[in-house]
């Protein structure tokens, strides 16, 4: 895969997607989410890769946001199909994706780029990292699903604060919040999210793909998690993955699954 402004690994079943703007800390212009998007879809697309990692090139900056100076003279229009556009292409995507996301938070995590983050299907972070959705100090909100993310991960008074505030916080902050699950240090970063990941390819990816479908309609509106838990569980019973996992589990050896 070619891209400009990002650059995508793949060995062993695992993708590691590397947002490379260092020079400007990696900041989200509109041809990076093009990039982003392409790379995903091209991915999900591959049934041999089964965990994907995203982080950001260098040591200071996941991501610091959506990039400024491409939507300072915008017009109400055009900042709606900004937001539209990328929750459409991008973030909505990731989210709903059924091979698993990990973001691996190397520095800020600012505006779209923690947006971003949460859009992943969960996050670890160096020690070093900053997290926060300074929109307002910029007169304007998050548009790329930060309101309505935030709060799910967070709690809405802890969301309300820190979008009111436009602060930061720290990662071991985001870690008492929940918004992350693990902290370490930098250099130990990538090595701790592969090594979640190998724990993740263990297991049976059309499983996966099911409890993730079953947990993100846990948060919209109109549909009924516990019913999409039923339907998916029973799904289950006729997949490859459910005969090779029980018999595997009565012969006392590891499964060998095939993701079918
Ligand atoms: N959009 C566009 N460019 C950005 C950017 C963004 N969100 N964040 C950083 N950059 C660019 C800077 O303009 C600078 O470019 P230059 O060297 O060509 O002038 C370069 O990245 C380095 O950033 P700089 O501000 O000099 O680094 P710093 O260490 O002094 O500060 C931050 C780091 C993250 C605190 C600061 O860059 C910042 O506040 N960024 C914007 C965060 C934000 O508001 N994000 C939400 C956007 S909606």
């Amino acid at each position: 895969m070619n891209f400009k402004n990002i650059l995508v690994k793949i060995t062993d079943g695992l993708a590691t997607i590397t947002i490379n703007r260092p020079k400007k800390l990696n900041a989200l212009n509109s041809a990076t989410i093009e990039e982003l998007s392409t790379a995903f879809k091209i991915l999900e697309d591959n049934a041999t890769i089964k965990v994907i990692i995203i982080t950001g090139r260098g040591e200071k900056a996941f991501v610091a946001g959506a990039d400024i100076s491409e939507f300072a003279n915008f017009s109400t229009q055009e900042g709606e199909k900004l937001a539209r556009l990328g929750q459409e292409s991008l973030f909505n995507l990731i989210e709903n994706l059924s091979t698993p996301v990990i973001a691996a938070i190397n520095g800020f995590a600012l505006g779209g780029g923690l947006e971003l983050a949460m859009a992943c299907h969960f996050r670890i972070a160096a020690d070093t990292a900053k997290m926060g959705l300074p929109e307002v100090s910029l007169g304007l909100i998050p548009g790329y699903g930060g309101t309505q993310r935030l709060p799910q991960l967070v709690g809405k008074g802890k969301a309300m604060e820190l979008i009111m505030t436009a602060t930061m916080i720290t990662a071991q902050d985001a870690k008492q919040w929940g918004l992350i699950n693990h902290i370490i240090t930098q250099d130990e970063l990538l090595p701790l999210a592969e090594k979640i990941a190998e724990k993740i390819k263990r297991n049976s990816s059309i499983a996966i793909s099911a409890a993730i479908r079953a947990i993100n309609d846990n948060f919209k509106d109109g549909v009924n998690g516990f019913e999409t838990e039923i339907i998916e569980f029973g799904d289950s019973f006729a997949t490859e993955d459910f005969k090779e996992g029980t018999t595997a589990f009565l012969e006392k050896r590891k499964p060998n699954f095939i993701g079918k």
